[in-house]
């Protein structure tokens, strides 16, 4: 243990069937307008959306919605609902729906309290001053937002997809009713088990010593072979949801990273080139750059890939991990190549530009402009 550290997670989880009944009562204590953020309308079709506008209608608090935010989400749709937020002086806001939709509602959060932009948030520009209370009612298992203070976003004009972390993002409140997320597709369901699982392997790959946070990594992983295959079988079956639901949120809510120096995150920076080029959902990208991020870091990382290898699958070699990792993504239906995600050769030049020019690489692992280019060659 020769890091310091704190250990701080302020978010009330509240987990369970039934637990948005809790919702209005909480929302009360925090304010009396809300803005409530959601997506393309899987919420109005899973009930979470009715669920959660009775509440706020049974506790009094007026509704402002802003529906349409789009996976892989933009910072203009983020811009638009904080000014409209601004406009109706809401004083709380509620986001409904998957990743995309509580990160945006993270800014839209501090946009709202500070009157910024929002790229000037992500890039570090403007320094929030504050942020309003968040509320999150999660739909999908994958991304562990609801109990974190990261938020992941896009711009057009700068080609980049990029992450934020500031402390006044963690919602005060997350609801999680695996019920929701019975409706998501098998192959978001897949994707959100590839995500839990990459996020314990950006933290394994981290750099430092932290031997509890290891064997949490071993854990949750774990928990995704054992019950992530199975769901894929039984995608109606609430126990097995549940399982994954709630070891997505501990994939992502520190407990894997402290006593780390930090996480790598380098396959999420490369994940998020195809997201950006192509639109391709976040875990596909992960499935695709995972395997291949570790046999181009064969000789640096070896000696961590062989001992996950040993821990999760009694296997003594860095081959055999990475052939084990691909043969879990193929079988949950996850690209693990990407062809595989109707990205053809053609594109490799595009890819491999766009990786260099936005250095797209680890905090623990930095990546040269060779090893992109030799990562690349793994994925065609
Ligand atoms: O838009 P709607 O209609 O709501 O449909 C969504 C969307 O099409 C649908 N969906 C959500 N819940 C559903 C459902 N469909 C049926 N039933 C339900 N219950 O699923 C699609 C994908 O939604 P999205 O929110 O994009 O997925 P996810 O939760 O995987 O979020 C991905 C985003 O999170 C970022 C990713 O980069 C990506 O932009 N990440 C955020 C992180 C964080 N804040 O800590 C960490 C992650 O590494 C990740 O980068
Ligand atoms: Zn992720």
């Amino acid at each position: 243990m020769k890091n310091n550290f704190t250990a701080f997670n302020p978010t009330k989880l509240h987990f369970g069937r039934g637990v948005v009944g809790e919702l209005g009562s909480q929302a009360a204590l925090l304010g009396s307008r809300a803005l409530v953020v959601y997506g393309g309308g899987s919420v109005l079709r899973n009930g979470s959306l009715q669920d959660t506008r009775d509440q706020l209608n049974q506790n009094d608090i007026d509704i402002t919605e802003f529906s349409g935010i789009k996976p892989n989400p933009l910072t203009e749709d983020v811009n638009r609902a904080a000014r409209l937020g601004r406009e109706m002086k809401v004083d709380l806001v509620v986001a409904v729906g998957g990743g995309s939709v509580i990160d945006s509602a993270k800014i839209i959060a501090i946009c709202i309290a500070d009157g910024c932009d929002a790229w000037k948030v992500m890039k570090g520009i403007h320094g929030p001053t504050g942020a309003l209370p968040l509320i999150a009612v999660l739909t999908l298992a994958a991304t562990g937002t609801e109990m974190n203070a990261v938020a992941v976003l896009q711009n057009p004009e700068t080609m980049e997809k990029i992450g934020y972390r500031n402390d006044l993002m963690y919602p005060v409140h997350s609801f999680l009713d695996p019920q929701y997320t019975l409706s998501v597709p098998l192959n978001y369901t897949a994707y959100g088990i590839v995500d839990l699982v990459a996020h314990s392997l950006e933290a394994w790959f981290g750099g430092g010593d932290a031997s509890l946070s290891d064997r949490f990594v071993v854990a949750i992983i774990r928990e995704a072979m054992q019950y992530g295959p199975s769901l894929m079988k039984d995608p109606d079956n609430y126990e097995l949801r549940a399982r994954i639901m709630w070891a997505a949120t501990n994939a992502l809510n520190n407990v894997t990273l402290y006593g780390r120096e930090s996480g790598d995150w380098g396959v999420h920076a490369l994940g998020h080139v195809l997201s950006f080029l192509y639109d391709t959902p976040h875990g596909a990208t992960l499935s695709i750059m995972y395997p291949a991020w570790m046999k181009t870091m064969r000789e640096r990382a070896g000696d961590r890939i062989t001992y996950l290898g040993k821990e999760l699958f009694g296997f003594q070699s860095v081959e055999e991990t990475i052939k084990a990792f691909e043969n879990l993504f193929s079988s949950l239906g996850s690209p693990i190549t990407c062809p595989e995600a109707s990205i053809d050769a053609s594109k490799r030049e595009e890819i491999l530009s766009l990786m260099n020019r936005n250095r797209a690489g680890g905090i623990n692992y930095r990546l040269s402009d060779g090893e992109r280019a030799e990562l690349l060659s793994h994925v065609f």
